[in-house]
């Protein structure tokens, strides 16, 4: 079996796996590093459900070859909390009734964190287009939209008692 080593950042950590080559880094993640917040849904690209920040940028961790993720550095949902406090997008997405079942949360979440990075103020139509790749079939979108607006709003009022 073809194998490669990585050595990547996860959430602050640093790591060295070796594993399969053909491996993605969905599966680095679930099944080496036990990080089972990336969910495993369509496989193919087209579900977001998978959805990581990798150097900051938001991927589908299951069109992602592990060995490309050698050298970098990754963010999952578990890496959001902050000494027991959950992030303002986390926080958000509970108060605005965003979450049924949860299987698109993490992702829908990261691709919201890089959003608020780039657009700390975002207008419906910037979320909409972000969030164009996680999909979800429980909650219909309008409470997401809500709950990023409502993270946008926490955040801004942090940076101003910072
Ligand atoms: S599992 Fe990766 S996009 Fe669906
Ligand atoms: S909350 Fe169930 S898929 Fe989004």
């Amino acid at each position: 079996m073809n194998e490669v080593t990585v050595t990547l950042t996860v959430n602050g950590q640093a790591h060295t796996v070796t594993t399969a080559a053909q491996k993605t880094l969905l599966y680095l993640l679930r099944d080496d590093l036990h990080l089972y917040g990336t969910k495993d849904g369509c496989r193919e690209g087209e579900c977001g459900a998978c959805t990581v920040l990798l150097d900051g940028r938001p991927v589908n961790a299951c069109l992602v070859l592990a060995g490309q993720a050698d050298g970098r550095e990754v963010v999952t949902i578990e890496g959001l909390a902050a000494d027991d406090r959950l992030h303002p997008l986390q926080h958000a997405f509970i108060q605005a009734g965003a979450v049924q079942c949860g299987f698109c949360t993490p992702g829908l979440i990261l691709s919201s964190v890089a959003l608020l990075e780039q657009h700390p103020h975002p207008d419906d139509q910037q979320i909409r287009r972000a969030l164009t790749g996680n999909l979800c079939r429980c909650t219909g979108y309008t409470k997401i939209i809500e709950a990023v607006k409502l993270a946008a709003g926490e955040m801004a009022m942090e940076v101003e008692h910072d």
